[in-house]
This record gives C-alpha cells, structure tokens and sequence, in this order.
C-alpha cells in the first residue's frame, strides 16, 4: 500500500530520504504552501518543525493520518487532544538533544555572567586599550544556588553542568514527587516555587510549554528572585512574562537574562534588541550537527515504527 509522507523541509542525515524509500511516496512542501495543503488531504504522516503549529483543522483535512511527527522534543505546537482522540500517534524527538541544549543553557549563564558579549565588542571594535583591574568585572558562580525548573533530563543535565562550577542546584518540577532530584552526581532538593524563586541567584527554564507552565512566571513571581538574579531561558517563550523581565532588566533588579527562546518567535518584542545585560540567541538549543542528525534519526525511526504497523 502507498503510504504517503509530507514534510516541510529535507533533514540532516539521510534518514528522511530512507523513511521515503520506504513507505513511497514523500512529499517535501513548505508548511502551509499550496503544495502542502494538496498533499495533506493524501497524506498518512505529517512531519513538521517546531516552529509549524498544527492544528485540529489540519487533523480534519487528513483523514488518512496515522501519525504526526515533530522535528523537536517540545510538542507544544501540536495538537495533543485532537491526535489522541483520533488515536494518531505523535512521536517527538526526546533525549538525543539533551546534552546540546544543556550546553547551551550553561553557554548562555557564562555569557551573561562574565560579559562576553561586551568583551568582545571591545576586541572586535578596536577599543580595547589594555588590561585594567575594574575592566568588565562578572559575578562569580560557585556557592551560589542555581534554580532549575523541570526536573526531566535536560534540568538534570543542566544541574550537573552548574554543580561542576561549584553551585548548589535545586528544583522544582510539575510534579512534585520526593524531597530531591537525584541528578547524577548528588541529589538537589525539589522546593516550592516560591522558596525556589526566593534563593535563586541563576533560574533556568527547562520545563516544556503546558497549560500547568504557560505564564508560570509572571511579574509577581520574577520579582521574588533575589536582585541581580540571572534568568536563563532555552525551553519555550509563554512560560514567563518578557515584558516583565525587560522591564527588570532595565530597572536593573534583573542581573542578567540569556535567552534562546521567545514567545512570539521568530518575532521579538523590541525591548530585547536594547536591553541591557542580556545575551540573544536565535533558538539554538539542539543547534549541532550531531544532535540534529540524531533527532532526524530518531523522528524518522519513530514514524517508520507507526507506519509499520498501521498499514
Ligand atoms: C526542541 O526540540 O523542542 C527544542 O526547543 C529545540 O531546541
């Protein structure tokens, strides 16, 4: 039987191409092109980025669909409740970016905290005059207790990196089970948000966008941060107010932000561009070539498991 596969974008690694091989035809078509809403009437499995919300209309409009695959761990912009009803599979790409994205987030705390964004401006913009005592001092990191929220691998993964630099991690999660989060090296304690918030002098994101998390931290709650906090985001912009964190930014009650993800991306609200004390990136989380590889892999593995199956 054809098994028809629609995606939106060739993959890194050849996995795609092997998934098209297997069950033919493929169809590559930018989301939401005319070539891609012909295609998704035929279509069994739909391959989608993060960046391509779904919905329970493009659901209606493929009644062949067995499966929806996003090219990501976070799965936010798909439609969960409508799949299960209809009992499409969903597969997403857990685990293989967990160490990237972890290293980014540690990238993000060094780069706010130690200035480098300006240290290099300086170098690169020919002004540097010479070594001098007071030049770009940073904040320190060791001893310091770094909030996490999410205690899945990837909160893990970032609490072993901070406790290699001498902090003290702590957690909160959705769930709330136990006392401590065991996180490789040692266990962390798992508090309340609002104890969390109130020792944190570095909070990073590394829970997904839920109901539970959207908005989770909001005025109210970024301003129980102890002054000169650092707020890290890399998991999904909706889960904290950013007009709340410019605004503490620039009344300097915010040390610092470092920031891979925003809520109306690729879109960002205009503050950000001159804000100070903050480190911009473009949602690069699971940005290395082995990781995309991997998550291609195991995106197509995942589809190929479901098709299998169903046909
Ligand atoms: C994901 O896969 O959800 C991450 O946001 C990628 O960086």
């Amino acid at each position: 039987m054809s098994v028809r596969v629609l995606a939106t974008t060739p993959l890194p690694g050849g996995a795609l191409e092997a998934l098209g091989a297997r069950f033919p035809d493929l169809r590559i078509a930018p989301f939401r092109s005319p070539a891609w809403v012909a295609a998704r009437a035929k279509a069994e499995a739909l391959l989608v980025l993060l960046s391509e919300p779904l919905d329970g209309t493009d659901l209606a409009a493929a009644p062949n669909l067995k499966v929806v695959g996003t090219y990501s761990v976070g799965t936010n912009h798909l439609p969960l409740d409508a799949c299960r009803a209809r009992g499409i599979a969903v597969v997403n790409t857990p685990g293989v970016l967990t160490d990237a994205t972890a290293d980014l987030a540690l990238a993000l705390l060094l780069a706010v905290t130690r200035r480098l964004r300006e240290g290099e401006a300086l170098v690169r913009g020919g002004q540097w005059t010479g070594w001098a005592p007071d030049q770009l001092l940073g904040t320190g990191l060791a001893g310091k207790t770094c909030g996490i929220l999410g205690a899945g691998p990837i909160g893990r993964a970032f609490a072993r990196r901070v406790w290699a630099l001498g902090m003290r991690p702590a957690f909160w999660d959705r769930e709330g089970r136990g006392d401590t989060v065991p996180f490789g090296p040692g266990e962390a304690p798992r508090l309340p948000l609002d104890d969390l918030l109130r020792r944190s002098a570095v909070l990073s994101l590394h829970c997904p966008l839920t109901d539970q998390t959207r908005n989770l931290l909001d005025r109210e709650a970024l301003e129980r941060l102890p002054p000169g906090a650092v707020l890290l985001n890399t998991a999904r912009g909706g889960i904290l107010d950013e007009d709340a964190v410019l605004d503490l930014l620039r009344s300097g009650r915010l040390g610092g932000a470092g920031m891979d993800v925003y809520q109306c991306e690729p879109a960002i609200r205009p503050g950000w561009r001159d804000a100070p004390r903050a480190v911009l990136l473009p949602h690069l989380g699971s940005a290395t070539a082995e990781t995309r590889k991997a998550m291609a892999d195991l995106l197509c593995e995942g589809v190929t498991a479901v098709l299998s199956t169903r046909c």
